[in-house]
């Protein structure tokens, strides 16, 4: 990991006193980092991962609920409680292998959880929303919903897969105070990028200690991680007033990268 954590104020003035907000992959990371962002700001936060105890903690601090299921489990899914008023679709995994090697069920699997299940609790979530005229759904996409790499087959496609949806439901959305966004960042200081170094080292045939600098931030401008709380200050903006007319839109948090 490149240098020290960089400090982020709570800049947002957001009262979310009143709403709901259910957070997918809220145990970790990004996810914990906006569950966290939505309860300072006043919601209920329904935590949702397939790591309970983590799900359980992170809901303990931002004084919510958890739920602990694998987002690949249709099943699993359709029973979650998507009476909401905020949706983030945020849960995600990697796994980097060149497309001739690329087993068929891990592609099978990171489609199921980053493109179905989002699609399966939207579909669920908005009749709510459509009900009471408010309703924010937003998609942690990634620069790789926008741009390529190699390795990355899965998840390339399964980040395109979900901004194609994401407009989509902006676009049924916007007559019922409804937006629908997503947010593309590039490299963030979380479990997911630190557990990528060790697998790009060997696909790319170099020391870890050159991933961070020549692989991962080669593309962006401004050569530091994003720090998690970054992501949710975003988040919280999306749920702002000023921030009603801004959906169907895919916004780059990457220092530079699809600048290039
Ligand atoms: N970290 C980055 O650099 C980065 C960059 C761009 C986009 N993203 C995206 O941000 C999102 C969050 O990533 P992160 O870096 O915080 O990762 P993370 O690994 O820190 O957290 C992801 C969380 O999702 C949960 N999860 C994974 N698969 C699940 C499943 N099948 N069912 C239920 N929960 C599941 C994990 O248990 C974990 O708590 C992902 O969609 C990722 O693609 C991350």
């Amino acid at each position: 990991m490149t240098a020290e954590p960089v400090a982020v104020p709570h800049v947002v003035n957001v009262d979310l006193t009143g709403r709901t907000a259910l957070v997918t992959g809220g145990g970790s990371g990004i996810g914990r980092a906006c569950a966290l962002r939505l309860a300072a700001a006043g919601a209920a936060v329904l935590v949702v991962d397939r790591n309970v105890e983590a799900a359980k903690t992170v809901a303990t601090e931002a004084g919510g609920r958890a739920e602990g299921i694998d987002l690949a489990d249709a099943g699993a899914v359709d029973r979650l409680d998507t009476d909401v008023d905020i949706v983030l679709n945020n849960a995600g995994l990697q796994h980097v292998a060149p497309v001739p090697d690329f087993p068929a069920e891990r592609f099978a699997y990171l489609h199921r959880v980053m493109v179905e299940a989002p699609f399966l609790i939207i579909r669920r979530a908005l009749p709510h929303m459509y009900a009471r005229g408010w309703g924010r759904i937003i998609n942690i996409s990634s620069v790789h919903g926008l741009r390529a790499s190699p390795y990355k087959a899965a998840y390339v496609s399964a980040k395109h897969a979900l901004e194609g949806l994401s407009k989509v439901v902006a676009l049924e959305g916007a007559e019922h105070g409804v937006t629908a966004n997503c947010i593309n960042p590039a490299y963030v200081r979380t479990a997911l990028v630190e557990s990528q170094i060790a697998d790009q080292a060997t696909t790319h045939g170099i020391p870890e200690s050159e991933v961070v600098e020549k692989i991962m931030l080669a593309r962006a401008a401004i050569k530091r991680l994003i720090e998690p709380e970054e992501v949710a200050e975003l988040v919280a903006y999306l749920c702002t007033p000023p921030a009603a007319f801004i959906t169907g839109a895919s916004i780059a948090l990457d220092g530079g990268w699809t600048a290039n």
